[in-house]
């Protein structure tokens, strides 16, 4: 099987933790695609969804499902995403696709996250996929420096030679050469550098149950 049939399965798969009638939270990224597109398949039992990036809500809105605001949306039963690494704990590392704090911020206000990812994803340490960080971008160079000083090399994220500007404005860092062997810690203390915006490693509030596309089929860690 292809990476990209690992992805679709897990996709599936996911259709069954959505609850009728309430409204899903879905994350970024080419697995959050397929999701959306099965999503698409039962638009009706859904009463809508709150996306974590532009591109997100625009794909729900070309499938004809309704966009909500997260500020007018107290709680949701599911947050469904992909993410860049997972461990055996639940603790990811996401951003990837640069929406990671529009990611942890519906996620923190679902009651369940559900990870959807291809077994490629699963380690045992975090941290061969650089860690990104959000930044303010007047803070870039003063946070590289504080995240370098954690044992890392701090690289600005580019995109067509320029720095990358994310949904909100700001720009990644991806710390390379970061081995996470206690997430927790090292999420709590990225996020305390100033100018940090927000840290994606989602170790505080992880994944409840992560969905794993194998050619197997799809295993469940939860
Ligand atoms: C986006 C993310 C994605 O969940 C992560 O990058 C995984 O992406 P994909 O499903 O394309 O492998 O965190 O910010």
């Amino acid at each position: 099987m292809t990476q990209d049939e690992l992805k679709q399965a897990v996709a599936r798969a996911a259709i069954d933790y959505v609850v009728d009638g309430e409204i899903i939270g879905v994350g970024t990224g080419s697995t959050a695609n397929f999701f959306i597109d099965e999503l698409a398949k039962i638009k009706d039992r859904i009463k809508g969804a709150v996306a974590s990036s532009e591109t997100t809500a625009e794909r729900l809105r070309g499938h004809g499902i309704k966009v909500f605001d997260l500020n007018d949306v107290e709680t949701m039963p599911v947050y469904i995403d992909g993410a860049d690494e997972i461990n055996g704990q639940g603790d990811m590392i996401k951003g990837g696709g640069a929406a990671l704090t529009r990611e942890k911020i519906v996620a923190s206000v679902a009651q369940k996250f559900v990870c959807i990812a291809d077994g490629s994803k699963l380690v045992d340490v975090l941290g061969k996929f650089p860690l990104p960080v959000e930044v303010i971008p007047m803070a870039a160079s003063v946070a590289a420096r504080k995240l370098s000083a954690l044992g890392c090399e701090a690289r600005l994220r580019l995109k067509d030679g320029k720095p990358l500007v994310t949904d909100n404005g700001c720009y990644i860092l991806d710390a390379v050469g970061l081995s996470i062997t206690e997430p927790a810690e090292i999420e709590a203390a990225i996020n305390n550098i100033v100018g940090v915006v927000t840290v994606g490693l989602f170790a505080r509030q992880g994944a409840d149950v992560c969905l794993l596309g194998t050619p197997d089929g799809v295993k469940k860690l939860e």
